[in-house]
């Protein structure tokens, strides 16, 4: 969601003048867009901030953006008073205002969350050259699972408006995006009404969408296990441009540890919601997130996370060391677990996952299947595409071009991208 934001602030700024600079420290302004879900991702934005010194000492205009300018607030200003702009992830279509401020001298420092969304205050998508582009369509987060900080500095769960939604998606599709990709924290609790005012969730959705002619491909992340609707699963099955791809985080295989994280699921139903979007699209990808060490996780409980990573068999994973997070429920929990057992189960995790990675990739050699070339690649004429289960894959492919969408058969397995080659000539 970042880089959509990313994507936005800078559209933004270009419709009032602006324009890209190659060089961090050469800008006449930076924006650090900031992530604060871990610990190591918030301390990053400081070491950041330090290294925006030009060589005569003097410095751009600094402004931090995202969800550690939202929980830190003017904090960051005392910390690093260099930066000139601070502004929440839900104001920063404010950002030629408070920038202007800066210009003037004032630390600038924006952490509305408006009722007023910020989407209808941004200029209309400009399209790009990319065949692929992300698209918001919810923000925010209501689960207040007890490690996370997403509800704090997201705010509640939103659904921005169906019409929006589709006039958006058109701009894209104008500049030459084939591919979207539906954006949410928590995505599949988007709702909304149609055209004709009927409630649809992300399921309807996704239908309407993929009457668009010129869009190829459609994907949503992130969603939650309790939000995935008969809906949403029968639409694995029905709707074409639907890819087979789903990244459901489960988190942990310990029932004791989900209640502890306020995950509202269990094991069991998170299962029989994989059995049943497998049912619907028997060759869909598993995707998953995994946080081990969470206060109070015993090895029996780990065990049990090894356990439902055998059941699901994903096909890619992230996964975490839990980083305590101010504010949260489990950051004063008993039973923080220490650094090293944390290593010692994220490596045995790791392993375990990264295996079945290797394994899923392996099972696709031998098909024939669609890429949409995405960027080149290291060698002359080679192009990176991506599979409808988001593999990367390299193919040799003169004559083709990123934006075309190729059938290929794959030939070859690693553990992070595939190899293929060229059936035919564009298909359309
Ligand atoms: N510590 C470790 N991982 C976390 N995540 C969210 N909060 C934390 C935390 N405090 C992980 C979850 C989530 C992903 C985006 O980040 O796995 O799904
Ligand atoms: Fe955070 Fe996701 Fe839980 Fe919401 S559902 S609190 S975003 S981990």
């Amino acid at each position: 969601m970042n880089v959509y934001d990313g994507e936005r602030m800078a559209e933004m700024l270009e419709a009032g003048g602006y324009a890209a600079a190659a060089e961090g420290a050469d800008a006449d302004l930076v924006i650090l867009n900031t992530c604060h879900i871990r610990e190591k991702a918030a301390e990053k934005v400081y070491s950041d901030i330090g290294r925006l010194k030009r060589e005569d000492g003097s410095r751009p205009t600094i402004a931090v953006a995202g969800c550690v300018a939202q929980a830190e607030g003017a904090e960051i200003a005392r910390r690093a008073p260099s930066v000139d702009v601070v502004v929440g992830p839900q104001a920063y279509h404010r950002l030629p205002d408070l920038i202007a401020r800066a210009e003037r001298g004032e630390k600038a420092i924006d952490l509305d969350m408006p009722l007023d969304s910020k989407f209808g205050a941004l200029p209309k998508r400009a399209g790009g050259q990319r065949p692929t582009a992300f698209l918001t369509v919810q923000e925010g987060c209501d689960k207040f699972c007890t490690y996370c900080v997403v509800p704090y500095t997201r705010g509640a769960e939103t659904s921005r408006p169906f019409a929006d939604l589709i006039a958006e998606a058109r701009a894209l599709v104008a500049g030459g995006v084939r591919e979207i990709t539906l954006l949410g924290q928590n995505v599949n609790a988007w709702d909304g009404e149609d055209e004709r005012g009927r409630a649809i969730g992300l399921d309807g959705l996704i239908r309407e969408l993929a009457k668009e002619d010129g869009l190829e491909r459609i994907r949503y992340t992130t969603s939650h296990p309790n939000d995935m609707t008969d809906g949403l699963i029968a639409a694995h099955g029905e709707v074409d441009k639907l890819m087979p791809f789903l990244h459901l985080p489960v988190q942990a295989g310990s029932d004791r540890i989900l209640a502890a994280m306020n995950r509202s699921h269990s094991v069991e139903s998170y299962l029989r919601v994989i059995e049943r979007v497998r049912a619907a699209r028997p060759d869909i990808a598993i995707s998953g997130d995994f946080i081990v060490g969470f206060p109070g996780e015993s090895e029996a409980d780990f065990e049990a996370t090894l356990a439902i990573v055998r059941a699901t068999q994903y096909a890619m994973a992230y996964s975490f060391k839990y980083s305590r997070r101010p504010g949260t429920p489990a950051a004063t929990m008993d039973g923080q677990v220490e650094e090293a057992v944390m290593n010692d189960r994220l490596q045995r995790l790791q392993a375990l996952l990264n295996e079945q990675q290797q394994a899923f990739n392996e099972r696709t050699v031998g098909r024939t299947t669609r890429l949409l070339l995405e960027r080149r690649g290291k060698h002359d004429g080679q192009l990176i595409g991506k599979s409808p289960w988001l593999q990367s894959v390299h193919v040799a492919a003169p004559g083709l071009a990123i934006g075309d969408m190729v059938e290929v058969r794959v030939t070859s397995a690693g553990p992070n991208s595939l190899g293929a080659e060229p059936l035919m000539e564009e298909v359309a």
